[in-house]
């Protein structure tokens, strides 16, 4: 796998397009970028001190039904990294990494398909170290808080990059996941309920419960909050 290291850049999610022909495994790195892009149109505060990254994959004969399994991988790579650290993360659906209830890192998706296949994904993550979370201190939280001595961003994109280059399954996802069986808020359009989350669907789908019916819905049709 071939990895480039920038100073500093607009979006390291934008910046890999670049290696799309290639068709070689890349990860991008920045030390912070100028205009780091969040899911939802939002952007991204990426000042240095944090991990920002984007990891270039290449599949064949990947049904683009299964391409959930991009986004479990991502979310565990994530786990699997801060808790190598000694801190202990969660999984809100679909892949926010949570500690103590607030968000440690931001993954943003975005898939190549033709065909009914999945050719390529850019998974772009980014993970809280040191770097200031510049007013967002209610909702997201860094190693730095958590740790006396937190390591070098360095060193702990390093790691990142080693568990993005093994491989995980939905079981290794549903290990961080904590909010099953238990009762969650749903926003879905104008309606906010309670319903008792049940099951994460391989294909991604969150199983409800709401007045003893079971529904599927797809992270497209609803937020949950805990
Ligand atoms: C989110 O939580 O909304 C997703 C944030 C994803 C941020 C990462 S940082 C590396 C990559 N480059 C970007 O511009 N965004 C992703």
């Amino acid at each position: 796998m071939r990895t480039v290291f920038l100073k500093e850049t607009s979006s390291t999610n934008d910046d890999i397009k670049q290696y799309l022909s290639e068709g070689e495994n890349t990860v991008v790195c920045a030390e912070r970028q100028t205009k780091g892009r969040g899911t939802k149109g939002r952007s991204f505060s990426s000042e240095r001190g944090g991990v920002y990254l984007s990891f270039l994959r290449f599949y064949e004969n990947f049904p683009a039904s299964e391409a959930f399994a991009v986004m479990t991988h991502a979310a565990v790579s994530v786990c699997r990294t801060v808790e190598e650290f000694g801190i202990s993360p969660e999984i809100k659906w679909c892949n926010d990494v949570l500690v103590k209830g607030k968000k440690i890192a931001g993954i943003l998706i975005e898939n190549i398909l033709s065909g009914g296949f999945l050719r390529a994904s850019i998974v772009g993550i980014g993970l809280n170290v040191t770097n200031p979370l510049n007013g967002l201190e209610d909702i997201a939280i860094s190693m730095g808080e958590l740790l006396p001595l937190p390591p070098p961003a360095e060193r702990v994109r390093d790691s990142l990059i080693a568990h993005l280059a093994q491989e995980s399954g939905l079981s290794d996802y549903l290990h961080y996941i904590r909010f099953l069986n238990r009762p969650i808020r749903v926003t879905e359009g104008e309606h906010t309920f309670l319903a008792i989350a049940r099951e994460i669907l391989p294909d991604g789908r969150l199983l409800i419960e709401q007045n003893g019916i079971c529904r599927p819905l797809s992270a497209a049709e609803i937020s949950i909050t805990f």
